[in-house]
């Protein structure tokens, strides 16, 4: 499984790619608002310099299907690894699978957004996305078991070989990370704020303490212990 960073903070890129967890980065038009990207060119290129080869989503702002076209062809020329995030539907409800269709045609990483059901999962992989993003946090806030929904779309992408992985983002809390990752989800896209308390446990700080205070009292016992034998040496 891959973890994603849900981000546009270049701090925090940095901080979890050296920490060697980092396998991809996704920014949405609010994660770029609210991490201060004020020239979306200039930060996705940024980003994308930063991740290597890993990917980075960026996501179109249009919902006339034309313009989207012409955005992700535009987004596609800033950096090799970007991958351009179409939302399944605009905001109307008009279906964007010909342009994912169209952009996969044409050679260009399509990150299929905000899948909130099996059926949107499904027909976003059959028009050739590389990735399905199912909103798992926005899932369960409209009473659903994102668990579920993961889990039968994963099945059936194995049952039928198709290529496109799943993304699970909107994650919530540590929970949700766990749940995806034991439904199935091919990559989880993590906001930074989980990270350190995925890796942090109260009971492994006073397990290290206790490590700690006993390597302290062995190092103690042999000074002491030296200490005794040049004292003997000496008379
Ligand atoms: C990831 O690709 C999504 O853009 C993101 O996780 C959405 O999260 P939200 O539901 O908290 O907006």
């Amino acid at each position: 499984m891959q973890i994603f960073i849900d981000s546009a903070d270049v701090k925090q890129i940095e901080t979890w790619l050296a920490q060697g967890v980092v396998d991809g980065a996704t920014t949405n038009p609010s994660i770029m608002y609210k991490d201060g990207v004020k020239d979306v060119e200039q930060g996705a290129r940024q980003l994308a310099a930063l991740l290597g080869d890993r990917p980075l989503s960026v996501e179109v702002t249009s919902n006339d299907h034309a313009v989207m076209l012409d955005q992700a062809r535009l987004f596609a020329t800033w950096a090799r690894n970007i991958v351009i995030k179409i939302p399944i539907v605009n905001q109307f409800g008009e279906s964007s699978l010909g342009v994912i269709h169209q952009l996969t045609q044409e050679g260009i990483g399509v990150n299929a957004t905000a899948i909130l059901a099996f059926n949107q999962a499904i027909l976003a992989a059959k028009a050739g996305a590389t990735y399905v993003s199912i909103f798992g946090g926005r899932v369960a806030d409209e009473g659903g078991d994102p668990a579920i929904v993961i889990r039968n779309v994963r099945s059936w992408l194995d049952d039928w070989d198709l290529p496109a992985r799943i993304i699970v983002g909107s994650i919530r809390a540590v929970i949700d990370i766990q749940s995806a990752a034991l439904a199935g989800a091919h990559i989880i896209t993590i906001p930074p704020q989980f990270l350190p308390k995925m890796v942090d446990h109260q009971y492994t700080r006073e397990t290290v303490r206790q490590f700690v205070q006993d390597a302290e009292k062995t190092a103690t016992l042999i000074r002491e212990a030296k200490a005794g034998v040049s004292t003997a040496a000496g008379r």
